[in-house]
């Protein structure tokens, strides 16, 4: 069923806090283009999350890497003119923050005025703190996002599970709780172990997010297109597909070339 925007009031940071505290699960996923952005507000979805994997999933690229600060801006602003209902959370991407606090400032202020994105997404704990505190002192809300962080991909060498080792999971509370500490309205946490989610979820106050991450945190994100079986190869074990969609558009395409060459299109009632 459809949730009418009107019926809601919009979702805010606050309005996330609030769900923790009643134990209403959040649901998040990702958008780049206007057209999907409308179907997932009108659909209900509370967060939308402009995420780096649109260099992924949008331009073809192997990792998060390439995508630049300008692209991200144009692929959030196109979110943002859909999201009537929902937050539109706006990855930072790769090369963008890590440099130094006023550098990671200065492209979230672009991010926030060139896009109307409503926060931010930063990978990344203690090592990114500074950064963190600069962006969140300039009013801007901030995500911060742990675990399995793509943007990292050459210094782990892999996509497999993260934190199993017990130092690394030490880390990932340590971190967690900074976050929280030093401000940040939310936390994602990718691909660890359930056990590890869960017990971020209960020490922090703040919403944790989880994808490939359990049951036992706050709200699920995932990539829409992933979801939807656009992507149809991508199938990891915490990945459950929603709609088989490269299957229905694969089938379209057929009938209407079928159509074309059969010259069955366009019928009468279908021209001027
Ligand atoms: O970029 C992205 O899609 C993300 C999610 C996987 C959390 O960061």
């Amino acid at each position: 069923m459809s949730v009418h925007k009107s019926e809601f009031k919009r979702i805010t940071t606050h309005v996330l806090l609030e769900m923790k505290q009643q134990g209403n699960k959040i649901a998040m996923l990702t958008a780049y283009d206007y057209s999907m952005a409308h179907l997932l507000d009108a659909g209900g979805v509370e967060v939308l999350l402009v995420g780096d994997s649109a260099s992924n999933v949008m331009a073809g690229h192997e990792t998060t890497l390439p995508i630049t600060l300008d692209q991200m801006i144009y692929h959030a602003a196109s979110v943002v003119r859909a999201a009537k209902r929902s937050l539109v959370v706006v990855d930072m991407p790769f090369g963008s923050y890590q440099g130094n606090s006023s550098e990671a400032l200065r492209s979230a202020i672009r991010i926030m005025k060139e896009s109307g994105g409503h926060a931010v997404k930063l990978e990344g704990g203690a090592e990114i703190k500074e950064s963190i505190q600069r962006i969140l002192t300039a009013g801007i809300p901030v995500m911060g996002h742990l675990g399995l962080t793509p943007q990292s991909i050459y210094k782990f060498g892999t996509y497999t599970v993260r934190a199993k080792e017990e130092a690394e999971a030490q880390k990932l509370l340590e971190d967690a709780q900074l976050l929280q500490d030093i401000g940040c309205f939310a936390l994602v946490l990718e691909k660890i172990p359930a056990k590890l989610a869960t017990q971020v979820a209960q020490q922090l106050q703040i919403p944790v997010i989880g994808i490939g991450a359990g049951n036992g945190v706050d709200g699920q994100v995932l990539v829409s297109h992933d979801m939807l079986g656009i992507t149809a190869e991508f199938k990891p074990r915490f990945l459950r597909r929603y709609a088989e969609l490269s299957q229905v558009i694969t089938d379209a395409l057929g009938n209407y070339i079928a159509d074309v060459k059969s010259g069955d299109f366009p019928n009468a009632k279908e021209q001027y």
